[in-house]
């Protein structure tokens, strides 16, 4: 899009110094984001990692875009399957959050079907999902960005509290205070972090 001539920002003098990698990591920290697992499949092997760099893209038609490592395991699988799965991650699946961002196998113990098309592993125990195959991908900086067009999509568990990651932290959402209500529809006892948040006492 091309912004008429009179609204055309003016190139400053100076050069602006961006900002260190630290502080920007310190206030992205403060962005909270819902936690997905992003998964492909790479030489039939399946591939996934934990990742909140996700976005919707446009409804018309439905695409969204992921932010992957360039050379990672998962961003190799994705160019290779020209394929990917986003899977919502509900507030008690820490452990699979966990699981997927550190070293080792991600799907030890994981329950998953394949897409027949793709080969991409569709995960079972998730709030919801999309299968997208790849239309665009960018490489930038130290990063690859894949769009995808959403070929399938499912809530898989309406009600349940989506897992949050906040502050370095993983948290679950609490409703705002001018929104009373239940906290707790179906039950948990942990808390991973919001303060005053648990069961109804
Ligand atoms: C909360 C959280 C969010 C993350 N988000 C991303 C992300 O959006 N993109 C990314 O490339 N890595 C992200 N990571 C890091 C990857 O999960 C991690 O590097 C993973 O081990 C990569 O797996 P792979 O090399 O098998 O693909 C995130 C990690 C955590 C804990």
């Amino acid at each position: 899009m091309s912004l008429p001539e009179a609204e055309v920002m003016p190139v400053p003098e100076k050069p602006r110094d961006t900002v260190p990698t630290q502080v920007f990591r310190e206030v992205m920290g403060h962005l909270a984001s819902g936690v997905t697992i992003i998964t492909a499949a790479q030489q039939a092997a399946p591939v996934g990692m934990t990742a909140t760099a996700v976005c919707s893209v446009s409804a018309k038609p439905p695409m969204l875009l992921v932010s992957l490592t360039a050379g990672s395991r998962t961003a190799l699988g994705v160019e290779q399957s020209k394929a990917f799965a986003v899977h919502l991650m509900a507030h008690d699946s820490q452990n699979y959050a966990e699981q997927f961002a550190a070293a080792g196998d991600h799907f030890a113990g994981v329950s998953y079907r394949r897409d027949e098309q793709t080969g991409v592993p569709v995960l079972q125990d998730v709030l919801g999902y999309f299968l997208c195959l790849v239309e665009h991908a960018v490489d930038i900086a130290d990063h690859v960005l894949f769009v995808g067009r959403v070929v399938e999509c499912e809530v898989k568990a309406p009600g349940h509290h989506p897992l949050v990651y906040f502050d370095r932290k993983y948290r679950k959402v609490a409703l705002s205070e001018s929104q009373p209500g239940s906290l707790e529809p179906w039950g948990s006892t942990q808390d991973y972090g919001l303060p005053g948040w648990g069961l109804p006492t």
